[in-house]
């Protein structure tokens, strides 16, 4: 069967504060690092090899997965000395693969939460003989996004990086983060040297008339790259909206670990997931919201579509919505804290120091 690279070592800077301790893929989503969730779904499909390249706080990943052997994986590690970028980590873990020269590589970005059809790329990169092929999903706004335009038959024209204006805008599809490489193509990437895959690999080979391969899957896809989306990311996977075998229980409004210690009287609801060893105190609500390891929701307070980090306080009648507070930080009773806002691991907030209304 068709084996696999993860590309696990970005720095994940739109995520801080977040990434400060743990690297992207190993920030908990509904219970487990959401690297979990992306090798179950590999395993399903089929996948028993798979190579992590890792760059970032590489020496975290082998201690928790190890051999693969619990999910049923070979897993091998490959660090890079310096960061090589995605296409020159894909390069750097060559070495490991058994795959001859024409067999199909899969390849994923370790942050994309997704119901794609594993198999089902692979069929049509093989079915159509392309050099590579990409899943493409699509989006109401692209502007974020590398757009892929594609002719009738699926062929990608043409890779257009974060468009701007409406004349750039030329179609809704997005270049969605799995692909699956001819081997031959990964040896062909230049060694020991930074490369982006989407902004150096995949134009060059269209400009040399290579054959690229788009299918779209609309399935379920969520990019987990900013505090938003992975909290939502995580919300999804407890509500059971996105696909994973390796969710730890039923899915449902909530999914509370073991060593957990919740207050009769508190609410949880939109898919919260609540680490080992939080507590959430009596007449809290807590919201699709993500509560880590050891943190601590005081009585009263109200949580939405937030974050709390491993070891966090979150003092009495304390309000949070949008918002993500890094590991051991401390935000005192009666703060209201809202939008977006990033609370830094190990800061502490007094209370009642922070409003963003007027009544209090
Ligand atoms: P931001 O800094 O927030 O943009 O996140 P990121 O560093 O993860 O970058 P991005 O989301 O563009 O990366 C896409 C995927 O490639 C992610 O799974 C990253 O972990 C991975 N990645 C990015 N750069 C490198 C790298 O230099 N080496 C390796 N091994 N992986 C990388």
């Amino acid at each position: 069967m068709t084996e696999a690279i993860l590309l696990v070592g970005g720095r994940g800077t739109r995520l801080r504060p977040l990434t400060v301790h743990t690297p992207k893929p190993m920030v908990p989503a509904a219970g487990v690092p959401f690297l979990t969730h992306q090798l179950a779904r590999a395993r399903a499909a089929g996948v028993e090899h798979v190579v992590l390249a890792t760059s970032y706080l590489a020496e975290v990943f082998e201690p928790y997965f190890g051999d693969g052997s619990g999910l049923g994986l070979h897993l091998e590690y490959v660090t890079e000395e310096e960061p090589l970028g995605t296409g020159g980590a894909i390069r750097n873990v060559a070495s490991r693969l058994h795959s001859g020269p024409g067999d199909p590589v899969l390849v994923f970005n370790g942050d994309i939460l997704t119901g794609l059809d594993i198999r089902a790329l692979v069929e049509t990169h093989t079915s159509s003989g392309a050099d590579v092929s990409l899943h493409l999903t699509k989006v109401a706004d692209p502007r974020a996004f590398g757009l892929v335009p594609t002719d009738a038959d699926g062929r990608v024209t043409a890779f257009l990086e974060k468009p701007q204006t409406p004349e750039e805008i030329v179609t809704d599809q997005i270049n969605a983060g799995a692909y699956v490489f001819d081997r031959s193509v990964i040896d062909a990437i230049p060694a020991d040297r930074p490369v982006s895959v989407e902004r150096e690999t995949f134009p060059g080979l269209l400009a040399k008339g290579a054959h690229l391969q788009g299918m779209v899957d609309s399935t379920y896809w969520l990019d987990l790259g900013t505090p938003q989306a992975f909290v939502r990311g995580s919300a999804d996977l407890v509500l059971g909206h996105a696909p994973s075998p390796a969710v730890p229980g039923p899915r449902g409004e909530r999914l509370v670990l073991d060593g957990a210690e919740v207050a009769p009287g508190a609410r949880l609801t939109g898919g919260t997931a609540v680490g080992a060893g939080a507590v959430i105190g009596e007449g809290a609500r807590v919201h699709g919201s993500t509560v880590l390891d050891g943190a601590v929701v005081g009585p009263g307070a109200v949580v939405r579509d937030s974050l709390v980090g491993t070891g966090a306080r979150i003092g009495a009648r304390t309000v949070l919505e949008g918002a993500v507070i890094g590991d051991g930080a401390v935000v005192g009773e009666d703060n209201e804290l809202r939008d977006g806002i990033r609370v830094w691991c190990g800061a502490r907030l007094e209370a009642g120091s922070v409003r963003f209304s007027s009544d209090c």
